[in-house]
């Protein structure tokens, strides 16, 4: 079978090694379970909602703010005609990150780095001993397996596409569906699921427990913490490693940071394509080409994906947009694995794909293009590609932790919405006042609060919809948008 990126021989070639019987078997697929709310308790209460919503904002600030700008980018001539300030803009937009967003309550260190990848790669975490993280989130492929649908341990075909793990850390819901609402949640899923690592976090504890190094590991990882190996600590060390899995700088890179022959022209016409008549920018944008929204790409399949975990029809067939880091060492491509090269993928942004009426309406709609556009998109895209095995960014910034301070709240009583931001994303109400939300944007979206104090949901707000939220009482609430959870808006209620 052709795999890969079909013009890059380097990274298919190399595609196939350490792939043989000797693999451990994969585990089946991830359970479909939905916390009800956002998490109080167990290994997802780690992460404080307040300072999730506080870097991500600032992740949305620094990674979306110029979008608007690529109107300006020409479909047709080169990248070097491009007047300067528009440039300017899109370097800030698809700029690398300065830090690595870890909650305030698990920063990194080194001992927890170190532990959370033994654990990783630890098939102990697996009922049968036989299978770990890394079974199926191979380093050596890009965090993914290289399968369409991978196998479990019972041998049936898993039901969705293991993703691959670059730059997990910035995605503020994780699988192709979002049901898990941090990193340090989502580690349950795969170890309790029967079908899959058939295990639990309490086995691993029991486990781990019972080993001297894993003792004094825990040790150095969790110094203040009693008892030191936990289920909250066993997935605080593996979300702390996940989100070191940053991926590399690649030519890409070089010509964001200013080097202008870093990209031949073919790839330059391919990068115009895609922020311009592909509009593939309108999803995937910011350094990791992704906006981490969910979205109807209209491939065929009755998995109705966002949707159906957050029972809102409009979000049917929606899935989490991907990184498009690292792309040639992850085929094959999509939640259902069901497109074998990138030039599969082009092709199906050409055909449009089912015509239904949750298809999103920033694809772009009869996209045609030539063979030599197709290839200069593809060639584009190859360029978000390591040329060798990719291994997780040394940048300085990677295994630091910084927090961003914000300015004080605005006071007013009405929250925009246009081009998935909520403006202002930070607002003070009087106890009794109600908050307007507009939806002028052109998407529809889907307010929520998961709050102890107040569960609030705004159903599908399509475009020019309102909605008026009542605070329960005094108190500090955040909002997000279940569809394009980047986008946060924190109530103060005074
Ligand atoms: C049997 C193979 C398998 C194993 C073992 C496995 N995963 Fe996964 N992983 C998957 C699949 C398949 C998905 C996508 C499931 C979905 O979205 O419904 C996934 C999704 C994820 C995601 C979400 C990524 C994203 O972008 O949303 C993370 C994070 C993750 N896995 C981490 C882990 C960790 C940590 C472990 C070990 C505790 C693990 N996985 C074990 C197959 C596996
Ligand atoms: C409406 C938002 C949107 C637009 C516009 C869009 N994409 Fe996507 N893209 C997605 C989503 C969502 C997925 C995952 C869909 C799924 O698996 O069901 C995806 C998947 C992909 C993948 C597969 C990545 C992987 O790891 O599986 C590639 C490659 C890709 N898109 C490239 C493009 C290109 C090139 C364009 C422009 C021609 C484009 N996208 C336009 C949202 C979008």
């Amino acid at each position: 079978m052709r795999r890969g990126v079909g013009t890059s021989p380097s990274p298919r070639s190399l595609r196939g090694e350490g792939r043989g019987e000797g693999r451990p078997p994969l585990a089946a697929q991830t359970a479909a379970r939905r916390p009800g709310r956002w998490p109080t308790g167990g290994p997802g209460e780690g992460l404080p909602w307040h300072s999730a919503a506080r870097v991500f904002a600032l992740a949305a600030a620094t990674g979306f703010l110029a979008i608007a700008a690529l109107a300006l980018w020409p479909t047709t001539d080169g990248v070097r005609a491009q007047p300067a300030n528009s440039l300017a803009m899109l370097r800030a937009n698809f700029a690398r990150p300065t830090f690595v967003p870890h909650p305030a309550d698990n920063p990194p260190t080194a001992a927890k780095i170190a532990l959370g990848k033994r654990i990783f790669e630890d098939v102990e975490l697996s009922a049968t001993g036989t299978v770990a993280c890394a079974s199926c989130h191979d380093p050596r492929l890009g965090f993914a397996d290289g399968e369409p649908r991978g196998k479990g341990v019972t041998g049936r075909r898993l039901v969705r596409h293991t993703p691959s793990l670059w730059n997990v850390a910035w995605s503020p819901l994780l699988f192709w569906d979002g049901r898990a609402l941090s990193l340090e949640d989502q580690i349950r899923f795969p170890v309790e699921h029967p079908d899959e690592m058939g295990s639990s976090l309490e086995n691993a504890v029991a486990r781990f427990s019972r080993r001297d190094s894993y003792l004094r590991a825990f040790a150095q990882a969790f110094p203040a913490d009693s008892p030191q190996i936990s289920p909250r600590t066993i997935a605080q060390a593996l979300a702390t490693y996940e989100r070191t899995l940053v991926s590399p700088p690649t030519r890409f890179d070089r010509w964001i940071a200013g080097e202008a022959d870093a990209l031949k022209p073919s790839e330059l016409a391919g990068f115009a394509i895609f922020t311009g008549k592909g509009r593939c920018s309108n999803c995937h944008a910011g350094f990791a080409f992704t906006d981490h929204g969910f979205y109807d790409i209209g491939l065929p399949g009755s998995d109705k994906g966002r949707g159906a975990d957050i029972g809102l029809p409009a979000a049917n067939h929606a899935f989490k947009t991907p990184t498009l880091r690292e792309l040639a060492w992850t085929a094959p491509y999509m939640h259902d694995g069901s497109l074998a090269t990138l030039e599969d993928v082009v092709r199906h942004y050409e055909s449009g794909g089912v015509a239904r009426p949750t298809r999103s309406r920033d694809l772009p709609e009869n996209l045609a293009l030539s063979e030599q556009e197709r290839s200069d998109l593809v060639a584009f895209l190859e360029t978000l590609s390591s040329e060798t095995p990719p291994q997780p960014s040394r940048e300085p910034w990677v295994n630091a932790a910084e927090f961003a301070s914000r300015a004080p709240p605005a006071d007013t009583t009405v929250v925009s919405q246009v081009n998935k931001h909520f403006h202002p994303h930070y607002v003070r109400v009087r106890s009794g006042q109600l908050l307007t939300v507009l939806n002028d944007d052109t998407r529809t979206h889907n307010v929520r609060i998961y709050d102890p104090r107040f569960d609030y949901n705004s159903g599908a707000q399509e475009p020019r919809e309102t909605v008026t939220i009542r605070f329960p009482g005094p108190g500090t609430f955040e909002a997000f948008c279940a569809i394009h959870p980047s986008m946060r808006l924190t109530v103060v209620v005074e």
